[in-house]
C-alpha cells in the first residue's frame, strides 16, 4: 500500500507557527506584564498566563493573536466588568508602538502592527484556587462569567496523551483545513477545536493502528453523521458545550454559516475516503492530489517530503537504507507498512 505518512508529518511541521512567531507570542506579553507593574496596574499571583491555542498548542499558521489571562484583585468583582476593561486600555493607549482597537467582549486588545500581531488581554479573577474556573469580564451581559480555560488546557494535554498524542495534532490539520477552506463564514476556531475535543474523547473515532488520513476520514464521517439530520431536516445550528463547564459555546453560530460547515464536511469526507482508496491501490500520486486539495498551501512540497523520508532513512539503516517508490523506506530490515483498511468513524 502507498503510504503518505511522511506527507502528513510535514503537513504538521508547515501547519505549526514558525519559531520566530512562536518567539514573539512568547515575549510581548512578558513585556506588557512588566509595562503594567511599572506603571502601578496592580495585579496579582500568578499576575499572567497565557491562554487561548497558542497556550495549549494548537494554533496553525502565522500566530496574529495571543491571548493573555490578567489577575486583577478580586475586589474587582464588586465594580461593573466595563470599568476594569476601561482602565486598562486607558494605561495601554500609552504603550509604545501599540493601537487599542475596540469591540473585544470580554478583553482589551493590543495591537502591534509591525508585527502583524495582537494581545487580547482578558482580565481574571483567580480564585483560591487555580484548579477552579476563573472569573472574567463579559462585557454583553454587564456581568462577571466563568470561565476555565487553564484546566481545559490541562485537560487537553492529558486526553492528547492518553489518546496517543493524536488529539492535539488533529485539532491542527482540522484548523489548517479550516483555514484553507472557508474564505468566508468561517468556523470559529474554539468551538472547531471543541467539536474535535469531543469527538475524540467522547470515543466516537477509531485512533489506535490508523493512519492520520484514516483519522481525518473517521474525524469528517463523524461530524457528517452526527448533524445529518440537523442538516437536512432541522432550522438551527448544533449546541456545542464547553468542555469543562458544559455551557453553549456555539450561541453565535449562525444556521447559514452551520450549513456551509456541513457542505464542506461532506465533500472532505468523499475527498478523503477517495485519497484513502488510491492509497490502498498504491496510487499514491492520486492520494497525493486529493489531500492537496484538502490542506492547499499547507500541503508539503515533494523536496519537503523526500527530505524527511531520506532522515529517517538514514537514521534507521545507515549507509544502506532506499527510498522506495511507494514512499516506504527500506533497509534490509525494512519497515513494517501498517493494515490496508480504512476506518469510518465510529459515530
Ligand atoms: N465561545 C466561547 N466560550 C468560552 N470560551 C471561549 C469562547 N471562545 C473563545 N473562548 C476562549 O478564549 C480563547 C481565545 O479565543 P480565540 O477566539 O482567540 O480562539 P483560539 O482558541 O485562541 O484560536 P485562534 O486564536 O488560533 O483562532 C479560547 O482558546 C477559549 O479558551
Ligand atoms: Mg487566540
Amino acid at each position: 500500500m502507498a503510504s503518505t505518512r511522511f506527507h502528513f508529518r510535514a503537513l504538521l511541521a508547515n501547519v505549526n507557527p514558525s519559531p520566530s512567531r512562536r518567539e514573539l507570542a512568547k515575549t510581548l506579553p512578558g513585556e506588557v506584564r512588566e509595562w503594567l507593574a511599572a506603571h502601578d496596574f496592580p495585579t496579582v499571583f500568578p499576575h499572567t498566563r497565557l491562554t487561548g491555542s497558542y497556550a495549549r498548542q494548537v494554533a496553525v499558521g502565522e500566530i496574529k493573536d495571543v491571548d493573555v489571562l490578567l489577575f486583577v484583585e478580586e475586589e474587582e468583582r464588586e465594580q461593573k466588568p466595563n470599568s476594569i476593561l476601561i482602565r486598562i486600555k486607558k494605561l495601554l493607549d500609552e504603550y509604545p508602538d501599540t493601537v487599542l482597537s475596540d469591540g473585544q467582549h470580554r478583553s482589551v486588545r493590543l495591537v502591534f502592527p509591525a508585527h502583524d500581531l495582537h494581545l487580547d488581554i482578558v482580565p481574571a479573577i483567580a480564585p483560591e484556587s487555580l484548579d477552579e474556573p476563573l472569573e472574567v469580564p463579559d462585557r454583553p451581559t454587564k456581568t462577571w462569567i466563568a470561565s476555565d480555560p487553564l484546566n481545559y488546557g490541562e485537560r487537553l494535554s492529558a486526553e492528547n496523551a492518553s489518546h496517543g498524542m493524536k488529539l492535539v495534532p488533529l485539532i491542527k490539520l482540522v484548523k489548517a483545513w479550516r483555514d484553507q477552506n472557508f474564505a468566508i463564514r468561517r468556523p470559529k476556531s474554539y468551538v472547531l477545536e471543541v467539536i474535535v475535543f469531543r469527538a475524540m474523547t467522547g470515543g466516537h473515532l477509531i485512533w489506535e493502528n490508523c493512519s492520520t488520513g484514516q483519522l481525518l476520514h473517521g474525524f469528517f464521517d463523524h461530524v457528517a453523521e452526527k448533524w445529518k439530520r440537523l442538516m437536512d431536516e432541522g432550522e438551527r445550528s448544533p449546541k456545542v458545550r464547553d468542555p469543562q463547564l458544559d455551557n453553549v459555546i456555539s450561541g453565535s453560530w449562525e444556521r447559514s454559516h452551520f450549513e456551509t460547515f456541513m457542505r464542506r464536511v461532506r465533500e472532505a469526507r468523499t475527498t478523503a475516503a477517495r485519497a484513502l482508496q488510491a492509497e490502498e491501490t498504491d496510487d499514491l500520486d492520486t492520494a497525493v492530489e486529493e489531500w492537496k486539495s484538502l490542506f492547499g498551501d499547507f500541503w508539503p512540497t515533494a523536496e519537503q517530503v523526500e527530505e524527511l523520508m531520506t532522515a529517517q532513512a538514514r537514521d534507521l539503516q545507515p549507509g544502506k537504507a532506499r527510498i522506495s517508490s511507494s514512499g516506504l523506506v527500506g533497509g534490509s530490515a525494512g519497515v513494517a507498512s501498517r493494515g490496508t483498511r480504512y476506518y469510518g468513524g465510529r459515530r
